[in-house]
């Protein structure tokens, strides 16, 4: 697959190598799917991804609770399979898709992301997923969609955290459609060549790694092409507060706290505050996008 983006990080440089082979095999083997390694985004010096325990155990998943630690204690409830995903609206083939059929017709790649929640705190999490363009393809995308929508399974026995009225469930969050189709977006099965922990949104999540994370809506069930812009649920919630757009930018202050610096995850030599890079570091990839528009009036 031809690679559209900036890619100065290789993976050998973040993991070592055995660890990384190893993986490679165990993937390739288990699921008998197309294994490619892919590590884009900014420098080596800066990016050493995350253990899996840090990304595993500081998680926002409000439908199990809205304290870091509770989708960690209690997602493992959550019965991921059988799963499908709903494909409606604008396309040729709509109807509920079966994940195993997805998967069956998907290249898994790792991808290593940068991933800044608009609370201020990052990580960088090497993904497995593929291109949510992929997706679309197979559904077949009309000439009249502008805009993706998608949707988390609402399970009230499985998941504590939809009894209480935090956002109006289900979690809805959506993507203009050329952010959708940009090669950089894609929908996560797992990360360190594992499957995803059900509180990073198993079975199947969106990572949109220019965005703060709220935008990537977890445990997804139905995506709908439309031609408005879509209500998502943190907008819906408080709208001075969050934008549709939720691009990452130091230069827009989110109304109760500065945007301007991160606090990285995890210990080690590169802990600490550091500044946060407009677009979360893929300017060079996805600012196009967004040429001509004021980015304080549309955050
Ligand atoms: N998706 C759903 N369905 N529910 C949520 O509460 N939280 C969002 C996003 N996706 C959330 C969600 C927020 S605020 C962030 S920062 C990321 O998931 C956190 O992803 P992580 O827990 O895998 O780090």
């Amino acid at each position: 697959m031809a690679m559209r983006w900036t890619n100065t990080l290789k993976d050998r440089e973040v993991t070592d190598e055995a660890t990384f082979l190893n993986r490679r095999q165990l993937m390739a083997g288990a699921a008998g799917l197309g294994l490619v390694g892919v590590a884009t985004g900014a420098s080596a010096e800066e990016l050493k991804p995350n253990s899996f325990e840090d990304i595993s155990n500081y998680c926002n998943f409000y439908e199990f609770g809205t304290a870091k630690e509770d989708p960690p204690k209690y997602a493992g409830a959550l019965t991921t399979s059988p799963w499908s995903v709903k494909i409606d609206g604008m396309v040729d083939s709509p109807g509920d898709y079966a994940l195993e059929d997805i998967l069956s017709k998907m290249t898994i790649e790792e991808r290593i992301y940068r991933f800044r929640c608009v609370e201020a705190w990052s990580m960088v999490v090497p993904w497995n997923g593929f291109e949510l363009a992929d997706l679309l393809a197979l559904a077949g995308v009309q000439s009249s969609a502008k805009y993706v929508v998608f949707e988390t399974l609402v399970r009230p026995e499985e998941m504590p955290g939809v009894k209480y009225p935090v956002l109006d469930w289900p979690y809805v969050e959506g993507l203009r459609l050329d952010e959708a189709m940009h090669p950089l977006t894609m929908m996560a099965t797992g990360i360190y060549g594992k499957d995803l922990p059900n509180q990073n949104g198993a079975p199947l999540r969106l990572v949109v790694p220019w965005k703060y994370g709220f935008k990537s809506i977890k445990s997804i069930v139905r995506i709908t092409l439309t031609d408005k812009e879509p209500a998502t649920s943190w907008n819906k919630a408080n709208a001075s507060e969050y934008g549709f757009y939720s691009n990452v930018n130091p230069e827009v202050n989110h109304p109760r706290w500065s945007q301007a610096t991160e606090r990285q995850l995890g210990g080690g030599l590169f802990a600490g505050r550091v500044p946060t890079l407009k677009f979360n570091g893929y300017e060079e990839d996805v600012a196009s996008l967004y040429t001509g528009m004021d980015l304080k009036t549309h955050f």
